[in-house]
Parts: C-alpha cells; structure tokens; sequence
C-alpha cells in the first residue's frame, strides 16, 4: 500500500491573461478538487493566481528558476522571488526548456539545487523524445536525467517535491503514453531512487504528463507508480482540469 497522496499541477505555459485567469480561478474556486493541486501561470501571474487560489488547498508555482542567486542576471527569476510571490512549487527541466532554451542536465541540476536551497518544491520533469525511445534509450536518456540532479541533492531532498516522467512525443501531441508504458518508466525510476534511498523512493511522487486528459486520466493515476499527473493544455479549462483532479481523487 503505497502512502503517496495524488498530486496534480496545471502547467499554464505561457498562456493566459489577467481576464483569461480570473474566469479560471473563479471557476475552480467554485469547485475546489480534493486532491493536492498545484498552478504554475507564467512568472508575471504568480500574485494574481496566489490570491486566486486562497481558500481553495491549492498551492502555485513557477514554471522555471534561475540557477544562479540575487543579482546581475537580467531575465532571470530567483527561487526566493517566487517564494516571495507566494510560490511553494517549480517546475524544472521542463522538455521545451530543454530543447528551446538550452538547458542541460547539468543546468537543470543546477536549478533544482538552487529551488530545494531556496525552500521550494521541485517538480523535476524527464522523458525521452520519440527517436530515443525507438532506439530503446528511454531508461538511459532518464536515468542519465535523474542522475544528474541526483549528483547533486539527495533524493531525501526531492521527495520533498515531485518528478514528472513526460515522454516529450506525448507533449501537446494528443498522444498519451498507454498507462503500461508509462508504468514502466515510473517504476524503473522510483527503483532508481530506491537504490540510492528506498525510503524516499518511497515517497517521492511521480507524476506522468503528457496528453493528460479528463477521459485518459483515470486509467493512468490508477497505476501503482503514477502518484498523479503534470497536465498542460487541458490545465487551460478549469473545468478540464478539475475532472482530472477528481480523477485522481478516486
Ligand atoms: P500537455 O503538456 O498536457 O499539453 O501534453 C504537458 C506538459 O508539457 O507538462
């Protein structure tokens, strides 16, 4: 029996406005999930969700985080900034970062180093393209991901936070992972935790992301190592993404 409460978290991309977001909220407002869930608007909405989201359980978060600490880095967003927003989460390593911004492994060990310093909750994303995965590199293209945060923190650390397994074919392409293939991934990565540490492989929840829908959620939260999803464009419409919160609810 596992002890891992179901956590769900929307990731907005950059999508939304300030009229866009205030129907969202008030939408979920009206119909709190049950489940842990966890908004990441882009980094200038942060206020506007964390007040939007009082009351409700629910807890916000940044999309991405400097690496580097307080000071002449223009652009960038420090942990404590988005700790200082209201944020108690951030993504890291998300796969369009990775492949449009450049961030290496060592990058993103890096930030989700500086997160966990900071006091926020990473939620570290993985996941292999299509051709890694046609030329059977999955696990070693996640492992290699996991490893590289895993030189760095210890995985007592991330169990404080999550990682979201997100096969990058599966990214906004309306093609899910079946539940057994994402099965697999999650459970060869809580066994590559619990090599290091099997109490906080234990604990660690690992969410699946991609193509996560209202009707596909069910069947891939019911899988013993799927501890909830990272949901990106159903996270859009509030009433999507309060039918998958309810499905990780059951
Ligand atoms: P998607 O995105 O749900 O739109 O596939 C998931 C993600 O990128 O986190």
């Amino acid at each position: 029996m596992t002890q891992r409460a179901k956590l769900v978290a929307a990731n907005w991309k950059m999508n939304g406005s300030r009229d866009q977001n205030d129907r969202w909220l008030e939408a979920f407002r009206a119909a709190p999930p049950r489940c842990q869930a966890v908004v990441c608007p882009p980094f200038v909405y942060l206020e506007q969700v964390v007040a939007g989201l009082a009351g409700t359980g629910a807890g916000a978060g940044g999309q991405d985080v400097s690496d580097r600490t307080l000071g002449a880095w223009t652009g960038e967003v420090a942990a404590e900034m988005l700790l200082d927003s209201g944020a108690q989460w951030v993504v890291v390593g998300h796969s369009e970062r990775r492949a449009s911004f450049g961030h290496s492994d060592a990058i993103v060990a890096a930030k989700v180093e500086r997160a966990l310093a900071a006091g926020l909750r990473p939620i570290l994303c993985v996941g292999e393209t299509l051709h890694q995965r046609e030329q059977g590199l999955t696990m070693a293209v996640v492992a290699a991901q996991l490893d590289a945060v895993l030189e760095r923190c210890s995985a007592r650390q991330l169990a404080g936070g999550a990682i979201a397994y997100e096969p990058v074919w599966a990214i906004g392409t309306g093609r899910t992972a079946s539940p057994r293939e994402a099965q697999e991934v999650h459970a060869a990565i809580r066994a590559r935790i619990g090599a290091r540490d099997g109490s906080a492989a234990a604990q660690t929840r690992l969410l699946y992301g991609g193509s996560v829908k209202p009707a596909n959620a069910g069947e891939l939260f019911s899988q013993p190592d799927i501890d909830g999803g990272l949901i990106g464009g159903a996270s859009l419409v509030a009433a999507d993404f309060l039918a998958i919160c309810a499905a990780a609810s059951h």
